[in-house]
Parts: structure tokens; C-alpha cells; sequence
């Protein structure tokens, strides 16, 4: 017959997708109990009863207890942790974050962030390392956007690029020596979609900070996908990030971009370190003139709104998509982000 430790084994494998962390770890599995028919009864004790994940987990809960041999039935019943039980959890009002890997040591987390895709968070993410690592700092890059990766093309890294050792996964490196981690550096072709549900995605981001063996890092820059996405609360509540870059286009209509980010700031609780508006203007080679392509600039209000006193705006530039297309953005040369290199390195 099957053992409460096979049970348990199984459902350490469900994660609170909230909280990104395994409901076991999390002590949410309570009274389990296995009949000698094989019918499986628990509860789940949820950190708050009206959880919006509880449909979710129990889904899940219930397809790794049921994949185990001889079971016939799941039942879950739903109770609520105790304010303190759940102290534990939020210390600080935060959860417990998961411990890095014993050989690693990362001074500073910086994630980019942005309210919607496509504005060119992996292209300023990928810049920032590069101006870091030119000035000598050691850098490494986290891509956490699971499902529409784009780093590994940036530096020209080709799939399948990551290795392992006993101590942990071995990040790619660059020709600067940027660290990278991603999940295209892990499928055999770049074009191989990766359709995950949120669990498996929170389960690889919280790996790629705990598995891999970045070693003495100055600076990890996480690379988030668009948005507030379970992906990057999930990075937001499991990393212990020092601190925000936001980036925007002028496209964005300005009341909208600053009501995005004040109510992204809200759930996520964290310093906004510089706003980057991106592809602000354009600089006509011919005759100079600046041109507004994209509308006005609205890089100020957005800074106020998310109280940073840094704000830059980057000119849309054919040089970079074309170097970034080939993966040679490391080449790329500018001096538009000086202003947030200096903040991030103070
Ligand atoms: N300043 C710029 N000038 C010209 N092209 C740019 C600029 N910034 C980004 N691009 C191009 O715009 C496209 C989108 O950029 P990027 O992939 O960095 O955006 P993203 O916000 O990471 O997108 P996603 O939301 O899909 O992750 C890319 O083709 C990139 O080369
Ligand atoms: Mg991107």
C-alpha cells in the first residue's frame, strides 16, 4: 500500500502559484490520510480562505496524487492557516525566500519590468549588462520570461547551451563573461515552444536563482515578461530583488502607462530604480532633426508616478535591432544609460 511519504513525495510537486513555493515545503498539506482502498483524504490549509488559486491547487493536487499507483480516490477539503502559522511564511511581510546556492554570492538583484511587451525590456536588460560588464563589474542575467525567451538570441547563444555539475546547473557565459540562464539555452531549437502552466513556470524561475551556479555575481539583472504575469510576482515574491527598472515607449497612452505602474507598484512593493522610455524619438541621419515618432515623450509623469528621480530616454535606433537581430548586441555602442548604470552601481 501506498505510504503518506509517496503521498507527500507527489504533492511536493504542486506549487502554490501565488507564492511559487510547493505546498508541502509550505505545511499547506494537513490530516492526510490513505485508505486500504486507496482513497486519499487531506486538507489544504490555505493562506487565506477565499485563495483565487484554490480551484488551481486542488486541480493539481489531485492529478499527482492520483498518477501514483493504487489510488482510487482524492478528496481535499479547504481550512485556513493560523495568523501565526502564516508569519512563518510572510516573514516581513514577505515569504520566506528560497536559499541560493551555498557557492553562490550576488550583491545586487535588479529586475526590468514593464507594462506591456514588446518595448524593449530584454534589448535595455541586455544593454544594461553589457555597459556593467564593460566597467568591470561581473554580471549575470536571469531571463524569466518563460515562455517567449529572448536573451540567449541578444548575445547569439546558441540552444542547448547549458550544462550541469554536481553543484548545480552552469550558466552560459558571453563574450563579455555575462552569465546567462534561460530556458532557450535548455530545448534543443530556439523555435521550440514552451507552453507551461504557471506552476511549471514559477517551479524553472525559482530554479534558475536556486540551481545555477552563478558564483560571485556584482549584479544579477532578471530579464521579467511583459506585465504583472504570475512569472514575475513569482520573481518579485521568491528573489530577493533590490530593485526595479521600468521601461515604456511613448505609445503607451501617458495616463494609462502611470496608472499601470502605480497599481503594478502597489502589488509589487518595490523601489523603482529609473524609468527607461524607450524608442522615444528618432534622429533623422539625414537632416538631425529629432522626430517624436511614437507621440510625446511621457517619461516624467511616469517617473513621478513611480517616485524615481531617474528618468532616460532611448532613441529608437535601426543599428541596435539590426546588432540585436544577429546577436551581437554586446558590439552596440551608446551612452544612453549611463544615468541608471550610475544608480544601479551606487
Ligand atoms: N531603441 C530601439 N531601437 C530600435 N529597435 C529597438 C529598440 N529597442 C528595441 N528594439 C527592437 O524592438 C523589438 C522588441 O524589443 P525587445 O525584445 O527588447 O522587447 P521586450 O519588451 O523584451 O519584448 P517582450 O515583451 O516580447 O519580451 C526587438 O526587435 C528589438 O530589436
Ligand atoms: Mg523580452
Amino acid at each position: 500500500m501506498i505510504t503518506n511519504e509517496e503521498i507527500l513525495d507527489a504533492l511536493k510537486k504542486v506549487f502554490d502559484p501565488e507564492l511559487g513555493r510547493s505546498i508541502v515545503e509550505l505545511r499547506m498539506v494537513r490530516d492526510l490520510h490513505v485508505s486500504e482502498g486507496g482513497a486519499v483524504t487531506f486538507t489544504l490549509a490555505l493562506t487565506i480562505p477565499g485563495c483565487p488559486m484554490k480551484a488551481q491547487m486542488e486541480r493539481d493536487a489531485r492529478m499527482a496524487v492520483m498518477a501514483l499507483p493504487g489510488i482510487t480516490d482524492v478528496k481535499v477539503t479547504f481550512g485556513t492557516m493560523t495568523e501565526d502559522e502564516k508569519k512563518v511564511i510572510f516573514a516581513n511581510g514577505k515569504p520566506e525566500l528560497p536559499k541560493l546556492n551555498k557557492f553562490n554570492q550576488v550583491q545586487k538583484v535588479i529586475a526590468v519590468l514593464s507594462g506591456k511587451g514588446g518595448v524593449g525590456k530584454s534589448s535595455v536588460t541586455a544593454m544594461l549588462a553589457c555597459d556593467l560588464a564593460r566597467s568591470g563589474k561581473k554580471v549575470g542575467i536571469l531571463d524569466a520570461d518563460i515562455t517567449g525567451p529572448s536573451i540567449p538570441r541578444l548575445f547569439g547563444l546558441p540552444p542547448g547551451g547549458l550544462r550541469g555539475s554536481d553543484q548545480g546547473i552552469l550558466p552560459a557565459v558571453t563574450s563579455l563573461g555575462i552569465k546567462v540562464v534561460s530556458i532557450n539555452l535548455m530545448i534543443p531549437s530556439e523555435d521550440a515552444a514552451v507552453i507551461w502552466r504557471g506552476p511549471m513556470i514559477s517551479g524553472t524561475i525559482q530554479q534558475f536563482w536556486r540551481d545555477v551556479l552563478w558564483g560571485k555575481l556584482d549584479y544579477l539583472l532578471i530579464d521579467l515578461p511583459p506585465g504583472t504575469s504570475d512569472a514575475a510576482l513569482t520573481v518579485m515574491q521568491t528573489i530577493p530583488v533590490n530593485g526595479v527598472v521600468l521601461v515604456s515607449t511613448p505609445q503607451e497612452l501617458a495616463g494609462m502607462v502611470v496608472r499601470k505602474a502605480d497599481s503594478m507598484l502597489k502589488q509589487l512593493k518595490m523601489p523603482v530604480v529609473a524609468v527607461v522610455e524607450n524608442m522615444s524619438y528618432f534622429i533623422c541621419p539625414d537632416c538631425r532633426k529629432q522626430h517624436e515618432i511614437y507621440g510625446l515623450s511621457h517619461v516624467e509623469a511616469l517617473a513621478k508616478a513611480v517616485e524615481t528621480e531617474v528618468s532616460v530616454r532611448l532613441p529608437i535606433d535601426p543599428k541596435l535591432a539590426s546588432l540585436a537581430d544577429t546577436g551581437m548586441i554586446e558590439s552596440y555602442q551608446h551612452t544612453g544609460l549611463q544615468q541608471v548604470i550610475s544608480v544601479i552601481t551606487t
